[in-house]
């Protein structure tokens, strides 16, 4: 959300954004390599190194990369789902929440594995609601098996229902009030009779409305929000009461498709369209009082095994927008490890691992010259993460980077920094681990932004 100017700053955000899109996690990570990267070449290039040989260079020590990466990685089985939470559990640990993951990691795992294709390795996370009520702390948020409305209720009008059983669900996208004019005008009344006429003629109107409704079965209306005028009026409300049909008003545009799916509807644009076999079904409808002046409506026992809500509570909006933030992440790890289930030691232990393998690389595949500085500036590169977590720990970060390099030039891939114990310790004990999609993405873009840099830099120079 940066307000940048400068055209690489702008490149920056947008490789941020494109690791949010393919992983979800690691947009930090993903932007302190790319600076990181750019640093480094911009030292190669005072050196007198072509940007091309960057780039070239820097291409070679990806794909070095992502083979390592590939070897030291761990699959992971989607069964156990204790080794997907502690996955999620190391995505939250530098957030706000991160107290409450353990209320965090089993519902998002619980969610995603709940959406997720396993045949074509994928997840829409898009098909997780996940709405935010204020009230309560973090740790009341909870998961539920089916659709929350947080801010449409039962009307509560007359005798009206205001919770249902077995619902015949019509989504409904008309008016149930009186009709417009076509053209803004005003209708003069100036006798009795005419404005008897009028409101017979309404009622009259609305109540073969009603009826319509009645005769198909409908026992629950969802009415979409109008602009243009109240969906449903009063009148209507009331007749629909006295049938003892339960209405819910203002449900938001944007809703009506995730609803059409949880409850296996077909919204209805037309009274005159309204059958049963576009109605949705539920087992239950019911409004749930979370406290003071807080409802919810719940509609549970939904066709669609899939679709289902992820209700986050705090005390303030800056806190649940920050956990909606982080739910998202942990989402996110979770559709990571559907999509390659495989991870990797974190806490800056797979960064060193790469630097000192490539440092192996260049020693065996006896590079020189140009080709082994830029790989050695792209090794450096890689452990401004480790430096970078030490120095926000609170570390001394030349230490801790300079004592871990020893430890893994001895052979102990995957010891790194736990930042919560201070200590250096062997990252799968620790539990400190991470979908190696996230590391791979985002080395992969980081690259990719200092080689499109190479390439500008290298059209200037010719021109
Ligand atoms: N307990 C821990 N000890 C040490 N390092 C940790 C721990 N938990 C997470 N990390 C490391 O923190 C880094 C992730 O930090 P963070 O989540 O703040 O950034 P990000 O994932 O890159 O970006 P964002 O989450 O903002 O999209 C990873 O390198 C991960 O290995
Ligand atoms: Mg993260």
């Amino acid at each position: 959300m940066l307000d940048v100017v400068h055209p690489t700053a702008k490149m920056l955000v947008d490789v941020a954004l494109a690791q949010d899109i393919e992983a979800g996690d690691g947009t930090t990570t993903v932007a302190v390599l790319a600076g990181s990267l750019l640093t480094a070449s911009q030292f190669l290039l005072e050196k007198g190194i072509h940007p091309n040989a960057i780039a070239d260079g820097f291409l070679v020590a990806l794909k070095k990369s992502l083979e390592i990466i590939d070897k030291v990685s761990k699959p992971i089985s989607l069964e156990y789902k204790a080794e997907i939470q502690e996955n999620v559990e190391t995505a939250l640990s530098s957030k706000a929440v991160s107290q409450m993951s353990d209320t965090f990691a089993p519902i998002a795992v619980e969610a995603v594995l709940r959406v997720a294709d396993l045949v074509n390795h994928n997840a829409d996370v898009k098909e997780i609601r996940v709405c935010k009520k204020p009230g309560g702390t973090v740790e009341d948020t909870e998961f539920i098996e089916g659709v929350v409305l947080t801010d449409s209720f039962p009307a509560h009008i007359a005798d009206g229902p205001n919770e249902m059983k077995d619902c015949k669900i019509g989504i409904v996208q008309f008016h149930l009030s009186a009709p417009k004019t076509e053209m803004e005008m005003t209708v003069v009344v100036n006798d009795n009779a005419t404005m008897d006429r009028l409101i017979k003629e309404e009622r009259k109107y609305i109540l073969a409305m009603v009826k319509k409704i009645v005769e198909a079965g409908a026992n629950v209306l969802l009415i979409q929000k109008s602009i243009l005028r109240d969906a449903c009026s009063d009148l209507a409300l009331h007749f629909l009461a006295k049938k003892n049909i339960l209405v819910i008003k203002d449900i938001e545009r944007e809703d009506v498709p995730f609803l059409c799916t949880a409850l296996n509807a077909k919204p209805i644009a037309h009274i005159d369209q309204f059958s049963a076999d576009k109605f949705g079904h539920a087992d239950l409808i019911r409004e749930v009082t979370l406290g003071n002046d807080t409802r919810i409506t719940k509609i549970t026992g939904i066709p669609s095994k899939k679709s289902c809500t992820i209700l986050i509570r705090g005390s303030s909006k800056l806190i649940l927008d920050e956990a909606e933030r982080s739910m998202h992440d942990a989402l996110c790890v979770v559709r990571s490890l559907i999509k390659k289930p495989s991870n990797i030691a974190g806490g800056g232990a797979i960064e060193l691992e790469l630097a000192y393998r490539l440092s192996e690389f260049i020693r065996k595949e006896e590079l020189t010259g140009v080709q082994k500085m830029v790989i050695e500036a792209f090794m450096q590169a890689l452990e401004t993460i480790p430096y970078t977590l030490a120095e926000n720990a609170g570390f001394n970060p030349l230490e801790i980077v300079s004592k871990l390099k020893a430890i893994h030039v001895k052979g102990n891939s995957s010891f790194g920094l736990d930042i919560k114990k201070g200590d250096l310790c062997d990252m799968w004990q620790a539990k400190v681990i991470q979908p190696s999609l996230v590391t791979i993405s985002a080395l992969s873009l980081a690259v990719e932004f200092v080689r499109v840099i190479m390439k500008i830099d290298d059209l200037v120079m010719a021109a």
